[in-house]
């Protein structure tokens, strides 16, 4: 580590990787060369590799050194700013939270803040469980589901319940094929001309990704609306947003209110959802982390499904979990556009370039992790992760712009893990791996179908299975 980050110019590609990069990166028109080709380009090239991309010419470089990547993160709004991928989601999420730059990121996110403090987030967590008991009592014994699917109707039912006190059961379906549909066709719209087929509104990309955007819009608006005119506070996101006066007594614009709503009703489940399809899928083809999350379960709760107070005493699910996320991050890669020139390092970062960190490929650089391949939670108890230097492990990103959720993402995926692995295990139909889907969020490439085995009834003195 040491010797790398003593050179001053980091490892350079140019000629054939270049090409071959290229050619990985939109094979298929899709992404799903580029988790390979940034894994090779780390190995091969070490913690820093630069080069320059042609279309459109912009230099890149991808740290996979943890100091490095920390210093990114935590480099100044107002040095850096998201790159790319996220300012293309504007076209969705307009000025919220993840997309918006300095200084209105910082005066929204201190608005938003308070429906994540962590108390607030406790008092969510009868709300998860209850979710969750609820998916449980609908599964029977011996059916097959579509996990991925499963997670991710769970995942957008807990976020509307707690950041908008609604039950969007109705358009769940809407919310979800939208949400597939603008990020199957983000792909092309990064393409070197995606900002050009933004002006052609018959070009079939573009027609897709407008129509899932209006029809996420309808839902968005419809939230908003039926709370427009109710000054009671509901003690949820929706009633703080349209509650907060500025310095000059003013409302937040309904724009700003609309691009906040949605990129929490987006960002709140769409990741959450991938990481608990993960680990499903991880336990079922892992049956020794499988029985011990069993007996921990059996330990913890005995005969009961989870209450909010017993999440601290889930040690080995939040283990499971973050073993999951290191192997499968649902971020799977996070990118800054440098404005003023940075250093990272030794190395001076001139403006306009931009700098990528991967999770995909930093939570498994064998430097930092031993087995780096396998399944093991257990390494996050025994030692092992103890002396992880900061920016190795980084699921959630950093600094001032790491994940406003986090606390929520862990309690809700713990909670969840925990209410239905108690009363259920699920068991895969294909041995085969499944392929990753690297879109905004690295989704399973084909859906997660596994077959329901119970291993209990419902809680004592609950209704049982109604099938
Ligand atoms: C396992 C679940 C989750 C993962 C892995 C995750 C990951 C991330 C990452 C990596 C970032 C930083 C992106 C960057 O630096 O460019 C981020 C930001 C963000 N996340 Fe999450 N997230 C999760 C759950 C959630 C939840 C549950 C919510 C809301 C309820 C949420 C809302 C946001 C918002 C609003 C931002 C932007 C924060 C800012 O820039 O101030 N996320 N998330």
């Amino acid at each position: 580590m040491a010797m790398a980050l003593a050179q001053d110019s980091p490892a350079r590609i140019s000629g054939p990787s270049l090409l071959a990069a290229l050619r990985g990166m939109w094979a298929g028109g899709d992404f799903t060369g580029i988790t390979a080709f940034l894994e090779r380009t780390a190995r091969e090239h070490g913690p820093v590799a630069s080069w320059v991309s042609l279309t459109p010419p912009v230099r890149l470089w991808l740290l996979d050194e943890p100091a490095l990547i920390d210093q990114l993160l935590t480099a100044s709004g107002y040095d850096v700013v998201k790159s790319r991928g996220l300012r293309r989601m504007r076209r969705l999420l307009g000025q919220g939270l993840l997309t918006s730059d300095e200084p209105l990121h910082l005066r929204q996110r201190r608005l938003v803040q308070p429906a994540f403090h962590r108390e607030r987030v406790a008092g969510y967590a009868a709300t998860m469980i209850g979710a969750a008991r609820d998916a449980a009592d609908r599964l029977a014994d011996g059916e097959t589901v579509a996990v991925d699917a499963l997670m991710n109707r769970l995942a957008l039912r807990i976020a509307a319940a707690t950041l908008f006190s609604t039950d969007v059961d109705d358009y769940a379906d809407t919310i979800g094929g939208a949400v597939t549909e603008a990020m199957e066709v983000f792909p092309a719209s990064m393409s070197p001309l995606g900002e050009l087929l933004d002006h052609v509104p018959w070009h079939p990309t573009t027609r897709r990704f407008r129509a899932a955007r209006e029809r996420l819009d309808a839902v968005v608006h419809r939230l908003i609306d039926a709370r427009r005119g109710d000054d009671r506070d509901h003690g949820d996101l929706l009633s703080m947003l349209l509650a907060t006066r500025d310095e000059d007594g003013q409302p937040m614009p309904p724009e700003l209110v609309r691009d906040e709503a949605m990129t929490l009703l987006l960002a709140g489940h769409e990741t959450t959802a991938n990481a608990l399809a993960w680990t499903w899928d991880a336990l079922a083809r892992n049956p020794g982390a499988e029985a011990r999350l069993h007996d921990e379960l059996d330990t913890v709760l005995g005969d009961r499904d989870p209450v909010p107070d017993d999440y601290p005493r889930l040690a080995f699910p939040r283990d499971v979990v973050a073993e999951a996320m290191r192997l499968r991050p649902p971020a799977w890669i996070l990118g800054r556009r440098v404005v003023r020139p940075i250093r990272l390092g030794p190395h001076a970062v001139g403006a306009g370039a931009v700098v990528l960190a991967a999770q995909i490929v930093t939570h498994r650089n064998p430097r930092f992790w031993t087995e780096p391949e396998a399944f093991r939670p257990e390494r996050w108890s025994n030692g092992e992760t103890a002396a992880l230097p900061r920016g190795a492990y980084f699921p959630f990103g950093g600094g001032t712009r790491i994940c406003i959720g986090e606390s929520f993402a862990w309690t809700e995926a713990v909670l969840v893990l925990a209410t239905l692995a108690r009363r259920v295990r699920f068991r895969p139909l294909d041995p085969r791996p499944v392929p990753l889907d690297p879109l905004v969020t690295l989704r399973p490439g084909r859906p997660i179908q596994m077959r329901v085995e119970a291993r209990r009834s419902a809680q004592r003195g609950r209704p049982s299975n109604p099938g």
